[in-house]
């Protein structure tokens, strides 16, 4: 199904076309002031400018020229309002209902995109650090599957750097006897850890590798023969791999989050030669002071742009050779049109780097966009990046747990027949609803403060808010006898408002894709929650005796939860059956 707008928007720019101007001039939006009118078309301003004619009387010849299933009134200067007809809108409404995308449609070939999110090291518990990425890069994926494209989701692990040194050094330092360290070729199957000791392996050796030079060399030393292909440490890092995967897994299940490639930076190392010889033959190489460098700057640039280094003077390979690698990589499997990277904000020039010096080398063609999608922090109450209580980092776990704690009492209230797991069970998902509405509905670039109290209100605009606007209706449906799915015209003011609304639905879907924001499906979801609930207090759907009149309600409300379902779909919140 077409948007209203483009509806509209075609029905106009023929007028414009026939009345002798030209067809762009059509463009209608919505109303930016929705008491005068639904939506509105203001070409005729700009073609008064071209054409030398008043704008009222170009918009006069173009309403001559049209018919439909709306109004037209001309407001001066030459403003073109419109308001639709209840006929358009209840077949609108009719149409959305029978369709599982609620008539969405794509007016573009698909895509296939390659969203990376995530990026979690391995060897490190997952916490709250890694939750912004997750949770947009969640839901960006997600946008991009309902919209119809193919989509590939890659957590990109960081399993290749120096903290697989660290963990390395640091055991070796605790068990040098273990046969990973001498000559041998055969390895246990067993890990010698288990995660909860990598848990504590990792930051313990970190913290040493910052304190003491010694150290941190023998660590980097380990770091270069692993990538040399050190059996011994190659085997280490297989098992630190695996036993993280495994924790990591479960830990991004909990969060709703699922990712269709575990790639990590690892996988990128066959084609890092590859990519040096495309450097190379196309004389883009250029040593410096032992390491290889790539210019990455253009004429025009605003600001410093340091060279790309693609290869250390030591040979190892960096952050930003297995990102070029990688890309080499999905290119040759996927063909991607687009790639997606959801990742912290301070790390947008390495992303511009390798951006560049991939079309520089044509590694990616220029018909492949590659787009940072860069996120803030978020914070305490304090201001600063969120700590515990104690002024550590607190992990995923807790923060989950925290969450459900913190609206178990609200999910209880006045409810004998809940029980333990099914509590527990509510206060997860809606506590995680609090948090990642929470945080979607700030734009991803901004930091934001982590305000329990407030996420997971059940009033307002929260996600708890949504779901309870949805178990609320569903429990009306659940009340009621079964009907025919068929809507008709509003009864009311809000009832209408609810009408316009819900048609507005793809369109703004529409607009959230193509300007990567969830936030638009958050304030959308709320504003549909408001009107309904003003709708329930202002109704007596069960008691209304004119059988048709309550099927069309319940119907409504049936499209309703379709709506708002997916939107909280789109988020990666779970929409519940009671609260
Ligand atoms: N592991 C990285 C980090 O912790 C994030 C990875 C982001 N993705 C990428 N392709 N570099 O900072």
């Amino acid at each position: 199904m077409k948007t209203v707008v483009a509806l509209l928007t075609e029905v106009f720019s023929a007028g414009f076309k026939k009345a002798g101007y030209d067809y762009d001039y059509g463009k209608v939006s919505l109303s930016s002031r929705q008491d005068l009118c639904q939506y509105q078309c203001s070409g005729a301003l700009a073609a008064a400018r071209i054409y030398k004619k008043a704008p009222f009387e170009i918009a006069e010849n173009v309403v001559s020229m049209i018919e439909g299933e709306f109004n037209v009134e001309i407001v001066k200067p030459g403003f073109i309002n419109i308001n639709l007809k209840e006929s358009l809108i209840v077949d609108y409404l009719n149409q959305m209902m029978c369709d599982a995308r609620l008539g969405y449609t794509l007016d573009v070939k698909p895509k296939m995109v390659i969203v990376d999110y995530g990026g979690p090291n391995v060897a490190k518990p997952l916490h709250v650090g890694h939750l912004r990425a997750a949770i947009i890069g969640e839901s960006i994926k997600r946008i991009n599957k309902f919209v119809g494209n193919d989509v590939i989701g890659d957590i990109h692990l960081g399993d290749w750097g120096l903290q697989i040194g660290i963990v390395i050094h640091e055991l070796k330092c605790r068990q040098p006897d273990l046969p990973y360290f001498s000559q041998n070729e055969i390895f246990p199957s067993e890990a010698p850890f288990t995660i909860e000791e990598l848990s504590e392996i990792y930051p313990f050796g970190s913290k040493k590798s910052k304190e003491n030079e010694k150290y941190l060399n023998a660590a980097r030393e380990i770091t270069a023969k692993l990538q040399e292909g050190h059996p011994g440490y190659i085997a280490l890092w297989q098992h630190i791999a695996r036993i993280s995967k495994v924790d990591l897994e479960s830990n991004y299940k909990k969060l709703n989050v699922e990712f269709d490639l575990w790639n990590g930076e690892s996988h990128s190392m066959p084609a890092i030669s590859k990519v040096i010889d495309i450097l190379k033959s196309k004389d883009l190489i250029e040593a410096n002071q032992g390491a290889l460098i790539v210019h990455v700057e253009e004429t025009g640039d605003k600001r410093p742009m340091p060279p790309f280094i693609l290869l250390k003077s030591d040979g190892a390979a960096l952050y930003s050779t297995t990102d070029l690698a990688t890309i080499y990589q999905r290119m040759d499997e996927y063909g991607p049109d687009e790639i997606i990277y959801v990742v912290d904000k301070r790390q947008e020039l390495h992303f511009e780097q390798v951006f560049r010096c991939a079309k520089k080398a044509e590694i990616a063609p220029t018909t492949t966009e590659m787009n940072f999608i860069g996120f803030g922090t978020m914070n305490g109450k304090d201001g600063k990046p969120f700590k515990t209580r104690e002024g550590g980092i607190m992990k995923l776990e807790d923060l989950i747990h925290m969450l459900r704690d913190s609206v178990k009492d609200k999910v209880i209230h006045g409810r004998d027949d809940y029980d333990e797991t099914l509590v527990d069970d509510i206060a997860i998902k809606v506590g995680l609803a609090a948090l990642k509405y929470g945080d979607l509905i700030n734009h991803s670039t901004k930091n934001y403060v982590f305000d329990l109290d407030r996420f997971a209100n059940f009033e307002g605009k929260t996600g708890p808010y949504i779901q309870y606007s949805i178990v609320r209706m569903k429990s009306i449906l659940n009340k009621a006898n079964c009907y025919d799915k068929k809507i008709v015209e509003a009864k009311s003011p809000t009832e209408l408002n609810i009408h316009l609304k819900i048609i507005e639905f793809n369109q703004m879907i529409h607009l959230a894709y193509l300007d990567k924001s969830p936030s638009k499906i958050c304030e959308y979801a709320f504003e549909l929650s408001n009107l309904f609930n003003r709708f329930y207090h202002e109704t007596k759907i069960l008691t209304e005796e004119n059988e048709s009149q309550k099927n069309a309600w319940l119907s409504l409300l049936n499209l309703m939860i379709m709506i708002l379902e997916t939107c909280l779909d789109l988020l990666g919140i779970d929409s519940l059956e009671k609260m």
